[in-house]
């Protein structure tokens, strides 16, 4: 790289929202489920100065790498995982990280990922067709690409791209497969919706749908979800900020259903589904950036955020915990479980 040229940085987005909604204060302890180049780490650790900590997770090596750097500064504030955010409750318990006062979700990927040339998560960058976020996982884009019959592509295209030239898409790729680069991609797609052109580069879709299916993206966000309620205590905050409309609808059903105290279907005389609400909605709205935000930063221009807090008992959040150790293993939390849960028993409130 050119010396004189600045490092790569990835802007975060809707910032000061995401303190307000997750009520950072001193001494507070909170999880940053996607830690990326760690500016919403950085801004948490600085507002919940003195005492805070802050737990934060990255499936990508790279970006626990740069984060460390970044955040070197806080020393034992911070406790920094390469992991992926589904296995939330086992870090937690395996880090002794209880009881928490806020969980931030800033979904998709960072600036640093989306601008390398070797990662293939860019449609204008050539590069390998790989788009995992760690390289851990086996499955890499070509190979679903590769590998995938006509059919399960153009499903897979039309159901985490929504795209509607799925399967005119379908056809040409396994018409040029082998396909083993970003740019050999976004050419087969361009020639298959050729004269369909619409606001956005017709690669757009195809290439989110990929990224979906190859990091499991919607299934890992749905159990992280369940997880991080399990985690908060009285008064924690969730915050979930999205990138497209298929997370989106998953957080805004979970965050609906989870502050409902009942969700029979629409209709039914009697309510017979015993649930209670977990969360209540912070903001009934979803909040999305300033016009001036979005200017200085084009890519937080899909953002969304959705904040809601838990509603937890005592006994509840306690019952919780036991429930977490023993779905662990026995194990779990080792000769500390006892000290563990009897602080929990303490602290569960954190408001
Ligand atoms: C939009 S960036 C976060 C940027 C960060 N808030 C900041 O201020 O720099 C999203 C990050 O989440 C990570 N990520 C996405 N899905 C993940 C998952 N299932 N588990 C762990 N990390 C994940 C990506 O690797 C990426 O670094």
């Amino acid at each position: 790289m050119n010396p004189e040229m600045p490092a790569p940085t990835h802007v975060p987005v809707l910032v000061e929202e995401t303190i307000k909604a997750l009520a950072v204060r001193p001494g507070g302890h909170y999880i940053d489920c996607t830690l990326g180049g760690g500016g919403h780490a950085s801004t948490i650790l600085d507002r919940s100065s003195p005492g805070g900590k802050l737990l934060g997770i990255d499936a990508d090596p790279e970006a626990i790498k740069i984060a460390r750097t970044r955040l070197e500064a806080y020393g034992d504030s911070t406790l920094l995982i390469n992991d992926n955010f589904a296995n939330l409750q086992a870090i937690c318990i395996k880090y002794d990280f209880f009881p928490v006062h806020g969980i931030l979700f800033d979904l998709g990927l960072s600036s640093l990922q989306l601008d390398s040339h070797v990662r293939g998560f860019s449609f204008q960058l050539d590069g390998p067709l790989d788009m995992r976020l760690s390289p851990s996982q086996e499955v890499t884009a070509a190979d679903i690409i590769n590998t995938s019959s006509e059919a399960e592509l153009a499903h897979l295209i039309r159901t985490y791209g929504e795209e509607a030239h799925s399967h005119q898409i379908a056809h040409h790729i396994v018409k040029e497969r082998p396909i083993k680069t970003t740019l050999q991609l976004a050419r087969t797609i361009e020639r298959a919706v050729r004269g369909r052109r619409g606001r956005i580069h017709p690669a757009t879709k195809t290439f989110q749908a990929l990224r979906i299916a190859v990091n499991r993206e919607l299934e890992h966000l749905e159990s992280a979800l369940k997880q991080a309620v399990n985690l908060l205590g009285s008064e924690g905050r969730l915050i979930v900020i999205s990138y497209h409309s298929l997370e989106d609808r998953i957080v805004k059903q979970f965050m609906r259903q989870e502050s409902s105290d009942c969700i029979c279907p629409p209709g039914t005389p009697v309510c017979v589904c015993g649930h209670t609400a977990s969360l209540r909605l912070v903001n009934k709205r979803v909040i999305t950036p300033s016009p001036i935000e979005v200017q200085l930063n084009p890519r937080s221009r899909s953002a969304k955020l959705r904040a809601a807090k838990r509603i937890i008992t005592r006994d509840e959040y306690c019952k919780t915990a036991e429930k977490l150790f023993f779905l662990a293993g026995l194990e779990a939390g080792g000769w500390r479980r006892p000290v563990i849960l009897k602080r929990l028993q303490r602290a569960f409130s954190v408001a």
